[in-house]
């Protein structure tokens, strides 16, 4: 007998279909009712599967009382409650690895967006402003100093390739990383004063919640850029539109928000700011390693009772 699956969140439509052909996964989104659904079936689903952004609950775990496994698609784990799985004895898989690549280039790629103004630029052009004048001169990239906030795998492929753009690097995390040769900083102000430019690339949740305040981006200063692609949750967005309206800082690119998909208006209408519609890992190619990922973790299960990726307990 198969465990039974819930996917409580949209995935691409060939996931989904794979789900439902081979586990029979049932989709909670169907439901007129999911809350009465969940009260009256919730007892026969042993798998969970969701996305980053979905997540999972204490409140959705306790309505389902058979749970074993939660798979989702994503790296970002932020939106599950891990230690709710941790005492249920829940155990979690996520998407690591497949998606460092494309998220690092979405950070270089912001990166030097906002230095280099090529959104800014390309408006310039479509707007007929070129036939007023020049567009405005930009900030050099190559050779300039990189803080990276967070040195996991994404933030190490942020360092990999900002190494070909012969940039200074230095680091802050909660503890130095032992297998990395780059010069950690153990204050975050301190890291965003020597800073041209500040990738934030750590996980997201209470940990890490505010933790570009005020103070880390006036550190960062009016020649300073920032680069988000982890989580709104770590920049204190107020004093960011704030800081970029005021000219604290010189300009941020952004692939993450406080509260998506609703950006502020006050941020939308700043053109010192590159924003991207949280799609750092939004290739084809990574999308569907993302997909694959999350069928051999649930096939894994099923099979042997074990994740493939499991999120470390
Ligand atoms: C996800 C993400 O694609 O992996 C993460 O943590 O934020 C994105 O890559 C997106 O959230 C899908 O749910």
């Amino acid at each position: 007998m198969k465990p039974r699956i819930l996917q409580s969140a949209r995935l691409m439509p060939a996931l989904e279909a794979r789900l439902r052909s081979e586990f029979e996964a049932h989709p909670l989104w169907n439901e007129p009712d999911p809350a009465a659904f969940l009260e009256a079936r919730g007892g026969e689903f042993e798998i969970l599967v969701t996305n980053a952004t979905a997540g999972a609950s204490a409140s959705m775990m306790d309505a389902l009382p058979a749970l074993k496994a939660i798979c989702s698609l994503g790296v970002g784990c932020d939106a599950i409650d891990l230690q709710a799985a941790r005492e249920r004895g829940v155990v979690v898989a996520n998407t690591p690895d497949v998606l460092t690549d494309c998220v690092a280039d979405i950070a270089m790629g912001l990166l030097i967006d906002v230095a280099r103004g090529l959104s800014a630029a390309d408006r310039h052009v479509r707007r007929g402003k070129w036939l007023e004048g020049p567009f405005p001169l930009t900030t050099r990239v190559t050779g300039k100093r990189l803080g990276i906030l967070g040195l996991g795998r994404i933030g190490q492929a942020v360092a990999r390739r900002a190494r070909g753009f012969e940039m200074q690097l230095r680091y802050h995390s909660r503890r130095p990383v032992a297998s990395s040769n780059l010069v950690y900083e153990p204050s975050l102000v301190q890291l965003a004063q020597w800073a041209d430019f500040l990738v934030v690339a750590c996980s997201g949740g209470a940990a890490t919640q505010g933790l570009v305040s005020e103070a880390v981006l006036r550190a960062l200063g009016p020649q300073g850029f920032l680069v988000n692609v982890a989580r709104g949750s770590v920049v204190d967005e107020a004093a960011l539109v704030r800081a970029l309206q005021q000219g604290t800082i010189a300009g941020a690119g952004l692939d993450v928000y406080a509260d998506e998909p609703n950006v502020p208006p006050a941020l939308i209408a700043l053109e010192n700011a590159v924003l991207l519609p949280h799609m750092a890992s939004g290739t084809r190619e990574t999308r569907q390693a993302m997909a694959d990922l999350v069928f051999e973790n649930v096939q894994s299960f099923v099979e042997h009772g074990r994740l493939k990726t499991p999120v470390p307990a």
